[in-house]
């Protein structure tokens, strides 16, 4: 699994490793590899006097020497090994075994947040500190650094009863790191030691504490407490607070310096289940081949079941369409966008032009005075110098120069670095096409400006028309109500939905573009070894951000109403987000500048005060997930590995995918196989039933569907619908009579249901496939 920030490029290099397990599985068939052992245990041989006897007694019969990782109690029965892969066979075959698995590898994918969000002009429609003091939020990541003022507990009361976690002592980690506050710290790294050997204490604490700093922003991000006068050298100056700053963190290390482990993140799922947390975040992702190999779905489903609301990150595999992670219908899946605020530099040719670009530097700035500008490409040898890599850049060609990099292949505050250290005097990174007008604020360690394709490719033009190309950069500043905003960031995964077409993902977007939060003491902003700078706050990107924001928005809404389930508190963040600007535009994606789509953004942005009263939600029980399953012709045994349920699939039952009570459409249709484009074929029929819960006073709603597909007419039954009582629940039918269209045509179209005071809207998307 992976870490879902846009800031390390070992992300992706540990992407690339982690695809080699299905395509180079042959190299060693005596290797061992971390396996999780599904057992049934329900059907237990009588000859066991208890589960860990059975569990033990299977493992030797197949290896003397494997020893068990983990026992699974809660989220998954069974445990984890490691084994050849022919010990897995073995083992597999033995009766009692459900599923034999090989572990995934996982990677990780704010001061401004909660005006930009509305939190500050609505305070009196939330629910007081009090209730949100007995919501606890669970943050699976690379744990926390306890000292930040983000996690003082001043004014907050007594630990909630319920709660059953621990503080794990650890290195440089003791019980009163834990307060009122963070009440709870675990660690988990028997997987990951199985293997990559054992944790080098010299670089990273086996325990709880944060080495790396993306554990430390996303749970403060999700439930700081407000730090008066935080920023970033200045930047972004203000209180910074999480989204549910009285509600009480829990974390759960499982992403260390080599990566994010599937048995360390079903362990800590068991865990955090018995604890006790109400919502769970995970910024982190792998690619997954199905649900009941993703230990992230697998421990979201048992979550769910026990009413745990779950949050990740969509990836940030963006802007490719079908880059989504954490797909499954039973968690929430984040998308990422920007604020209303950015860091602006100026840079100034010798032309006389100017253009703005953006950079968290916060050093000695250059002079006014124009100096030489050069781009990478001319002043190395490399073929892909352009990027500066690494040792690509001719020393004599950059010294006492600016230098231009063009976006990719390593990290962005690398590239400062290696132009830094080849004698450069400053840097523009330029965005490639990928990028388009994204601009990613970072701290570098020499002046630099972040610009956009556009401007990339103006100063470029002027480089090579000019014999002795000048410029300049501005020192920074932070610049706020920046319009239009949000825009979709270039990043963020797209749909649609490669495992499951017929569900939309993902299902909404927030604040994940320079987001100010918590940051360890234990390397500079930028993450490089020679950045020996210390903050107490940074400013970052990815989906890896904008998920905390839903999973401390989850909270206050689990504190305003603590009878919600995890579908009704998703269905009143989706129906209420918005996917256009005051001006009825759509909301724009940065890297296409075209508006977005529900591929883009789901549902739309959130909009958490509308979120508190929905009026109308779709509700979703373990049933209908179920159901689900049964859709996906599941057998009991996967079906057993999600869910440790016996559930058979009735015979007689229609299971479709389309049924699953929803709060948005997604229409796969099917191109007809004829050749010449399936002119003349009938058109295709599809019916999607929903049921609406009423979460408001008596009232009657209308529907009314705007569509930018001529060829799909939308047809609901009944157009309105009266509810009388709350929590009563009445159902409607929507049929889609498409036309055939060439395989790869999308569509779209919107369906509101309103009573003149709540509008319960869902976006449809149609793919022909
Ligand atoms: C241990 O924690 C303290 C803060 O209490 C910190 O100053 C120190 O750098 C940490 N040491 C390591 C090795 O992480
Ligand atoms: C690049 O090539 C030139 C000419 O062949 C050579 O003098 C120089 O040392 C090379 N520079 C690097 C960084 O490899
Ligand atoms: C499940 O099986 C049925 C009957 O064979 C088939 O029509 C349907 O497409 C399958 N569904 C999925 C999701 O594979």
């Amino acid at each position: 699994m992976k870490i879902q920030t846009c800031r390390v490029s070992q992300w992706f290099l540990l992407f690339l490793i982690s695809s080699c397990s299905c395509s180079c599985s042959f190299a060693a068939a005596q290797k061992k590899k971390t396996y999780i052992i599904h057992m049934d245990r329900t059907n237990m041989p009588q000859a066991f006097d208890d589960h860990f006897q059975w569990y033990d007694s299977s493992l030797k019969s197949v290896s003397d020497s494997a020893q068990t990782l983990y026992y699974y109690n809660t989220v998954a029965h069974g445990f984890s090994t490691r084994l050849t892969v022919e010990e897995a066979k073995l083992i597999e075959k033995q009766q009692g075994i459900l599923a034999v698995i090989p572990e995934l590898k996982y990677d990780l994918h704010t001061t401004r947040t909660p005006e930009f969000l509305g939190l500050e002009k609505s305070v009196s429609f939330f629910p007081a500190s009090v209730k949100v003091g007995e919501v606890i939020v669970g943050v699976l990541d690379t744990g926390v650094w306890p000292e930040l003022e983000s996690f003082d507990d001043t004014g907050l009361g007594p630990v909630p009863v319920s709660w059953k976690g621990e503080c794990e002592v650890g290195k440089n980690f003791t019980s009163s790191s834990c307060n009122r506050k963070l009440i709870g710290a675990r660690y988990f790294s028997k997987g990951y030691e199985a293997a990559f050997g054992a944790i080098d204490e010299s670089q990273e604490s086996k325990s709880p504490r944060d080495d790396d700093g993306h554990g430390s922003h996303t749970s403060t991000t999700a439930a700081g407490s407000a730090v008066t006068g935080a920023s970033l050298f200045g930047f972004a100056a203000g209180t910074a607070k999480g989204m549910a700053a009285e509600a009480r963190v829990a974390t759960y290390k499982v992403c260390w310096l080599g990566g994010c482990f599937g048995s360390d993140i079903l362990a800590a799922m068991d865990k955090a289940i018995e604890d006790g947390v109400n919502v769970l975040s995970l910024s982190l992702g792998g690619s997954s081949p199905d649900y009941y190999r993703d230990n992230v779905a697998i421990g979201a489903f048992s979550a769910t079941a026990q009413g745990v609301f779950v949050s990740c990150s969509a990836g940030n595999g963006g802007p490719s369409s079908g880059s989504l992670s954490n797909v499954a219908p039973w968690i929430t899946t984040v998308g990422a966008g920007t604020l209303d605020r950015d860091f602006p530099v100026y840079v100034t040719l010798g032309n006389g032009k100017k253009f703005t670009g953006q950079s968290l530097y916060n050093g000695k700035p250059l002079s006014d005075s124009l100096i030489p500008i050069v781009y990478a490409a001319h002043a190395s040898n490399s073929t892909s110098g352009s990027l500066c890599l690494t040792s690509t850049l001719n020393p004599a060609k950059v010294a006492g120069k600016i230098v231009v990099c063009d976006r990719g292949g390593n990290s962005r505050v690398q590239k400062g670095l290696v132009v830094k250290d080849a004698g450069g005097a400053g840097m523009i990174l330029a965005n490639t096409e990928t990028y388009g007008e994204e601009q990613l604020a970072d701290a570098h360690l020499l002046p630099a400006a972040a610009v956009g394709q556009k401007t990339g490719d103006a100063i470029k033009s002027y480089i090579s028309s000019d014999a002795n190309p000048t410029a300049t950069i501005s020192a920074g500043t932070t610049r706020l109500g920046v319009q239009p905003s949000p825009l979709v960031a270039a990043f963020s995964s797209r749909g649609p939905n490669l495992l499951t077409p017929q569900i939309l993902k993902p299902d909404l977007i927030a604040p994940g573009v320079n987001i100010l939060a918590g940051w360890t003491g234990g390397v500079g902003p930028t993450g490089l070894d020679s950045d020996k700078r210390h903050v107490a706050f940074n400013i970052i990107s990815g989906t890896s951000m904008s998920c905390p924001h839903i999973s401390g928005l989850a909270a206050l809404l689990k504190a305003a109403h603590p009878d919600w389930s995890p579908a009704v508190i998703r269905s009143a963040l989706m129906t209420t987000a918005y996917s256009t600007y005051k001006t009825g535009e759509a909301i724009q994606d940065v890297s296409s500048g075209l508006p977005s789509t529900p591929f883009d953004i789901g549902a739309g942005h959130v909009n958490p005060t509308a979120a508190l009263d929905p009026g109308l939600v779709y509700d979703a029980t373990i049933e209908d997930y179920f159901a689900f399953l049964c859709a996906l012709n599941y057998s009991s045994f996967q079906i057993k590995v999600i869910s440790k349920k016996d559930f058979t699939c009735s015979g007689n039952k229609n299971y479709k995918l389309e049924d699953l009570n929803y709060p948005s459409f997604a229409v796969a249709l099917e191109t007809p196989s004829t050749k010449g484009g399936g002119e003349g074929t009938a058109p295709t029929t599809v019916k999607y039933t929903r049921t609406l819960t009423n979460k408001g006073a008596p009232s009657t709603y209308k529907v009314s569907v705007t569509s930018k597909s001529p060829s799909v007419k939308i047809m609901v039954e009944p157009e309105s619908l009266s509810f009388a009582k709350p929590n009563e629940q009445k159902s409607y039918t929507v049929t889609f009579v498409a036309s055939a269209m060439p395989s790869g045509s999308e569509s779209f179209a919107r369906l509101e249901w309103s009573d003149g005071k709540h509008n319960v809207g869902s976006p449809i998307a149609f793919t022909w496939t």
